[in-house]
């Protein structure tokens, strides 16, 4: 793991090449501890919702060889990260703009696992980087779990998003992913969005659990980014292959994906900007190093 993070630094590296210092997207790297808690609903519809507000959002589909993103979009992705990395091709070009307004990015592989690149590549991929910089927001939507992959992605986002549910199975494995970021130091607080809810008090209690625990074992805040509720036009939506704040603006959930990207957004004042990309080098070194 500690070679892996090593070829990453080199990689990420490079975004200290004068481009990418003018200006840097905001990074919010999506985590569940049990998987179809709805991480990906949540990343698609609400970078469709933070695009309605006047953002440029490209959403990252991390999830390695489970990628859906461009499924719930109903769009076609012909290339990933890897064969970018592979042929040469830039990051722009494997970059697809959907018809909701957002731009969608395949990882395809284990970004952390792969053999070294050759000089070549390493050029390609710093230079092609500076693509990032035409948006305000990118949106990683991980794999369940804690990967060396979700990992480094949590390192690299300004802020992580930690999804559950009400169910007891899916708050105590959001609790195994809490314990591992509070215990590496990966960050000092989470947003934590409770999905499925039944009702808002279904919502607040599920909250409250995750909360308290944190807070007495913990050395870790944890912030209420959203409640969305259980609403099956949701599940209609990903049958349809269209985003449910599109098809039904009406919806509970989309009325609960619109707030917390209006909290998202208002809160950003308030935040320190850094330069993640980076920073990413150090956070790194910090960990395996
Ligand atoms: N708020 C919700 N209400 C009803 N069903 C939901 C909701 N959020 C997600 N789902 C359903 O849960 C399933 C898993 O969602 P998905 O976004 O793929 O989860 P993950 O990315 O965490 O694996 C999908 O069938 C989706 O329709
Ligand atoms: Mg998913």
């Amino acid at each position: 793991m500690i070679d892996q993070a090593g070829k990453l630094r080199t990689m990420v590296d490079g975004s200290s090449a004068p481009e990418l210092q003018a200006k840097q997207p905001k990074i919010y790297s999506i985590l569940s501890g049990k998987g179809g808690v709805g991480k990906t609903s949540i990343a698609v519809n609400l970078g469709i919702a933070l695009h309605k507000l006047g953002k440029r959002v490209l959403i990252l589909d991390a999830d390695i060889g489970m990628g859906n993103v461009n499924i719930l979009l109903g769009e076609v992705v012909r290339y990933d990260i890897l064969d970018a990395l592979k042929t040469g091709i830039s990051l722009r070009d494997i970059i697809v703009s959907s018809r909701y307004g957002i731009d969608i990015m395949m990882g395809g592989a284990d970004l952390f696992g792969l053999e070294e690149l050759d000089a070549e590549q390493q050029a390609g991929i710093h230079k092609s980087l500076g693509v990032l910089e035409e948006y305000d927001i990118i949106i990683i939507d991980n794999g369940a779990g804690i990967s060396r992959q979700s990992l480094a992605f949590t390192i690299l986002g300004d802020e992580l998003i930690l999804v559950t549910t009400p169910e007891p199975t899916a708050i105590t494995d959001a609790y195994k992913v809490l314990k591992i970021v509070s215990l590496y130091k990966l960050k000092s607080s989470v947003k934590v969005v409770i999905n499925q809810a039944h009702n808002q008090e279904n919502a607040d209690e599920t909250f409250e659990k995750l909360y308290h625990t944190s807070k007495e074992f913990l050395k870790l805040k944890l912030e209420r980014a959203g409640s969305i509720f259980s609403d099956s036009r949701v599940n209609r939506a990903v049958m349809d292959q269209v985003p449910f704040v599109v098809k039904y603006p009406t919806s509970l959930a989309c009325k609960g994906v619109d707030a917390m990207a209006r909290g998202m957004l208002n809160g950003e004042s308030g935040i320190e900007r850094v330069d993640a990309l980076s920073r990413l080098g150090n956070r790194i070194l910090r960990i395996f190093g």
